[in-house]
């Protein structure tokens, strides 16, 4: 068979063991031809293909990034996106496609199934947000990578008797915010599910100081907003899927926290350091597993499907199921993580 595989939304670290698994035994079990589509849909409405051989996907499993390129591409909103894709899908001869990408570019693979194109997709995003899997690929580095940081803003906060805030990724979803404040002993973590508020994150503060602990570790997810308020914005135009750019709920904690306590307080925002760099071992091996079983559902003709992480097993799901379902942080969970606040 002949299958394009694209690579959509923001970058993940373990994107390229996926792309290596699925040519490796795309190529080796079943004779396919691999093609790569480049930067998304972005390659598919232009029609911007490259060759997926054995020497393509040389050395790539520790790479960060994606050796064909991200977009947050929309064919949706191209002038005829959707006859475009089928134009160049034709030309170029791709029978199906394994989609590598997180909500936004599998719900453009869901819907462009009713147009006779033939997907499967694969769960990538660092925020862990997806419905149908325990985990997708490139969380555990995004976990990992805030974890360290918080470890060596500890020490820092301790010397100088300061509260250090930590603002962290997750769009819409405090995953990355619980795991790594859960591993990195965060005093207090705010995440979106859970609005805050200021004057429990001081009592905690203050609660810490009277046991003799000057200083405190926050993390908070970019999501986070305070109860009654809004979620901050880093600005207000929004991308082809409509999502906003958030940052600075950090910014407004620390001067909130500043305004109620006599403590000096700091800020960190992450950013993308979460998402560059070397996959974690967990990552690369995830990846590769839904790398393989990406392409054998295409073998066994299970389109509209995703491939998942469920307990330790990969297992399809249907994508009607996934897209516009988010998986949220339950509150059993976050009731677990604030046992140790304070
Ligand atoms: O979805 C992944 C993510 O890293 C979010 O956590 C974050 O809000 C967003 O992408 C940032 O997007 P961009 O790379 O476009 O700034």
């Amino acid at each position: 068979m002949k299958v394009g595989v694209l690579t959509g939304g923001g970058d993940a670290p373990g994107t390229n063991a996926v792309i290596r698994a699925i040519v490796r035994k795309g190529l080796k079990q079943y004779g396919d031809e691999i093609v790569g589509i480049k930067d998304g849909w972005h390659g598919l409405v232009e029609g911007e293909f490259t060759p997926l051989d054995s020497e393509a996907i040389r050395a790539i499993l520790t790479r960060g990034g994606s050796i064909l390129g991200f977009s947050r591409t929309n064919p949706f909103k191209f002038e005829k996106g959707v006859e475009r894709i089928l134009e160049n899908q034709k030309k170029a001869g791709i029978e199906a496609m394994i989609v590598i990408g997180g909500d936004d570019t599998l719900s453009v693979a869901h819907r462009l199934e009713s147009f006779g194109i033939r997907c499967v997709g694969v769960p990538k995003t660092i925020d862990n947000d997806l419905s149908g899997t325990d985990y997708t690929f490139g969380f555990n580095t995004a976990v990992s990578i805030a974890t360290d940081a918080l470890d060596r803003l500890r020490t820092t906060a301790e010397a100088h008797k300061r509260v250090i805030i930590l603002e962290v990724m997750g769009r819409y979803t405090g995953w990355i915010a619980l795991e790594s404040g859960l591993a990195g002993g965060a005093d207090v973590i705010l995440i979106p599910e859970k609005p805050f508020d200021v004057a429990e994150i001081c009592e905690y503060i203050s609660h810490r100081q009277k046991r003799g602990r000057n200083f405190s570790v926050v993390v908070v997810a970019e999501g986070a907003k305070p109860k009654d308020g809004k979620v901050i914005v880093y600005s207000d135009g929004v991308d082809e899927f409509g999502n906003v750019r958030l940052g600075g709920v950090g910014y407004f904690l620390g001067k909130e926290i500043e305004k109620g306590l006599d403590i000096e307080t700091r800020v960190v925002v992450l950013g993308h350091i979460q998402r560059g760099g070397t996959p974690t071992a967990f990552d690369r091996i995830l990846g590769t597993r839904l790398g393989l079983a990406a392409i054998d559902l295409v073998h066994e003709g299970k389109f509209g499907c995703m491939v998942g992480i469920q307990g330790n097993r990969i297992v399809p799901v249907a994508l009607k199921d996934v897209v516009g379902k988010r998986k949220n942080v339950s509150s059993e969970l976050y009731e677990i993580a604030s046992v140790f606040f304070g």
